[in-house]
């Protein structure tokens, strides 16, 4: 390749997973996952969840390592490189979709430091769910989106290899440790298998019922959890080389992520049954309010506090990073500015956007459904559609790096499955969402011609 020699690449090999595992690891698996989980009903929705993993986010990952690989440029300007500008549109879209993502997620994992603080003094042990509520929305809420939108600026403009590799060296064995503790704990607590019961037996009787939301739900969560449908990977790979083996990478990325999200599960499921609550009812606060029960009950509990939400604002670092930096990267190629002014500059617009959501949950779930059940799909269904038909061969790609072993009849059935079943999906997904939107619409306006009379 000949742009790859003047191009920076990646440390180590392992350096690229370690980046891409930071990226994909974060609110999506602890806060986003459970919640999700539990607003579609449990294990119905985990079997598809985990279904989409397999036949559309591990396909789907390689899309955009194809791209980013092949291209070594940002979202925007890989369409050019490949020979095809007109398709440059689909990385502006790419662009816009990680501004608005990181906007809402920052004043979530603004949450995670109120959380990581409180753990000190035991604020919360008393009564999660109240604490919740007092502290989600609000000055204390914005404060803390300030907060998380700088640290992220800072790493974003001072270049960010050295300090994702390190972190996240840490952050996946601690995290997982964590988890596997506290699930150990939740399970013995008494009335913990109905919570188990309910994540993994599943119900198809709801399926049968409730697949036009879990569908897109399901869907939307693969995309989010594994940073897919914003260029986040588009990114990363493009300072990878030809000897790289995507495959291998794909899968490791999949598994930990998906490994991750589903302890997670473990723990939260457990403890509101043991507790007695509604596994719907906490909604977004499912983290906060499920762990924290755990943390106040588990003993020493404000060491295990601090650890845990510390560990958790660390993984939210890491993928905020990777949302950060397809933004500023596209600004330092495109509008020819520095670094640093660039992640400043870019910093306080997206802090700027997200204040509505810092002052108001119900903004921050329509933030949050418009990003996870349109944006996404539709930046991915374009990628998909891009690689699988007017890409070139991009079987070839794949094939770089793999051996022999998988070598041959896997890119094949990979790039079928690309042609044919992911943008199937993808586009059943996108229809679906904008029924259900359609739906939310009319009820509004229902209501309000209700209230007119
Ligand atoms: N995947 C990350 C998480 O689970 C969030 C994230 C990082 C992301 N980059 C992204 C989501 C790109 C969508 C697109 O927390």
């Amino acid at each position: 390749m000949l742009e790859s020699e003047s191009r920076e690449q990646w440390g180590t090999r392992v350096g690229f997973i370690l980046a891409a595992v930071g990226s994909a690891v974060g609110l999506g698996n602890v806060w986003r996952f459970p919640f999700q989980v539990g607003e579609e009903g449990g294990a119905s929705f985990l079997a598809i969840y985990l279904l989409f993993i397999l036949i559309i986010g591990l396909p789907a990952m390689l899309v955009e390592f194809s791209i980013g690989r092949r291209s070594q440029r940002n979202p925007v300007n890989a369409f050019s490189v490949l020979g095809h500008k007109d398709w440059s549109f689909v990385g502006v879209l790419c662009v816009i979709s990680g501004f608005i993502i990181l906007s809402y997620y920052s004043v979530v994992a603004g949450w995670t430091i109120q959380y990581t603080a409180a753990s000190f003094t035991g604020a919360y042990f008393e009564a999660p769910a109240e604490y919740f509520g007092d502290i989600t929305e609000g000055f204390g809420a914005l404060g803390l989106h300030a907060c998380f939108m700088a640290i992220v600026v800072g790493i974003v403009a001072l270049g960010v290899k050295r300090g994702i590799e390190i972190s996240v060296k840490i952050l996946v064995p601690a995290i997982v440790v964590l988890l596997l503790g506290l699930a150990a704990y939740g399970l013995s607590l008494e009335g913990a298998m109905g919570g188990l019961e309910y994540y993994l037996a599943p119900d198809f009787a709801v399926l049968r019922e409730e697949w036009m939301t879990i569908l897109p739900s399901a869907a939307g969560q693969a995309f989010f959890t594994l940073s897919l449908g914003m260029g986040a990977m588009i990114t990363y790979s493009s300072y990878l080389g030809d000897e790289e083996n995507l495959v291998n990478d794909t899968t490791w990325i999949v598994g930990l992520d998906t490994g991750i999200a589903f302890i997670v599960g473990l723990v939260i499921f457990p403890v509101l049954f043991a507790v007695g609550l509604d596994p719907a009812s906490p909604g977004p606060g499912a983290l906060f309010i499920g762990f924290g029960e755990a943390i106040a009950e588990a003993p020493g509990s404000r060491v295990l506090g601090v650890l845990f939400f510390g560990t958790v604002l660390i993984a939210a670092i890491s993928s905020g990073i990777s949302i950060l930096e397809v933004v500023v990267s596209f600004a330092i190629d495109n509008f020819e500015m520095e670094r640093i002014p660039a992640a400043i500059g870019i910093g306080v617009a997206i802090f700027l956007v997200g204040i509505p959501t810092a002052f108001d949950g119900s903004i921050l779930s329509f933030y949050d459904g418009v990003v996870a059940e349109i944006l996404l799909p539709l930046g991915m269904g374009l990628l998909v559609l891009f690689v699988g038909w007017f890409y070139g061969d991009a079987r070839d790609e794949v094939q770089k790096g793999l051996g022999h072993r998988l070598g041959g009849w896997f890119p094949t059935v990979w790039i079928w499955q690309v042609r044919t079943i992911i943008l199937l999906v993808v586009g059943l997904v996108i229809v679906l969402a904008a029924i259900d939107a359609y739906g939310t619409l009319m009820e509004i306006l229902g209501l309000a011609e209700e209230n007119g009379e």
